[in-house]
């Protein structure tokens, strides 16, 4: 193992932990395992068992964790744990992914397999741009966002902070999606979002009013 590895413990054990690790870059994160209520035989990596072993790995085992829910309030909850204990928030960046150097992408954030992040972009803490979602230039991805495999972002969008927009999903420019909404699978959304509004539909509209 080079010396620039990082050790991280995986919290999560889900579908979405196994996207994760398949994506991670081995030479950069070592992954000693995964804490979760319970295992799952499925994910290849070491069960270390639930949130109760976190402390005793932070002295002993991993520098940095990584926190693999789906779930944005879950994620955002169990990073700030984490960080509490000492933990260095790990990044997965896919090698298949293309980030701009003109991008940022933050601590705890996760992009996928041939996702896409373009010039002036932020992703923030937590945020995951899954598989194949883009986005374009001068966009915020704000912590603990979400957006699933296939969103498209085109340039100039805001998404805020725990918003989660589903599989398929896309956004014309300059759009602002509120903190902590939801955009439904296949939308298309070309107005502004409200906090914690759901949308569905091609165009979205709020879920009550379609
Ligand atoms: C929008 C969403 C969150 C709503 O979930 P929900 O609250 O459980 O909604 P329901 O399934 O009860 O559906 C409520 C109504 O909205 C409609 N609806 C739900 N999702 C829709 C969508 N994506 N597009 C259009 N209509 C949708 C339903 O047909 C239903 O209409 P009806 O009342 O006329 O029968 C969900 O349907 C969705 O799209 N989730 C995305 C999941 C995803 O992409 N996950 C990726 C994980 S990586």
């Amino acid at each position: 193992m080079s010396l620039g590895t990082e050790k991280v413990v995986m919290i999560g054990g889900g579908g979405h932990a196994m996207s994760c690790l398949d994506a991670a870059d081995p030479r950069r994160l070592e992954f000693v395992g995964y804490v979760s209520p319970k295992p799952d035989e499925r994910l290849p990596l070491p069960y270390l068992g639930g949130d109760d072993v976190l402390e005793e790995l932070q002295r002993t085992a991993a520098t940095s964790a990584f926190v693999a829910l789906g779930d944005n309030t879950a994620r955002r909850s169990l990073c700030e744990v984490v960080t509490r204990m000492g933990f260095e928030l790990a990044t997965v960046v896919a090698d298949t992914a293309r980030v701009s150097p003109y991008a940022s992408v933050a601590p705890g954030a996760a992009v996928l397999h041939g996702a896409l992040v373009g010039p002036r972009s932020e992703i923030g803490t937590g945020a995951v741009v899954n598989t194949a979602a883009s986005v374009d230039h001068d966009c915020v991805v704000g912590e603990y966002a979400h957006l699933a495999p296939g969103t498209h972002l085109a340039g100039g969008v805001h998404v805020g902070e725990g918003s989660f927009a589903g599989v398929g999903a896309s956004v014309i420019p300059d759009v602002r999606i509120g903190p902590w909404a939801v955009v439904g699978a296949g939308a298309v959304v070309i107005t502004h979002v409200p906090p914690r509004e759901t949308v569905v539909g091609a165009p979205a509209r709020s879920r009550r009013r379609s």
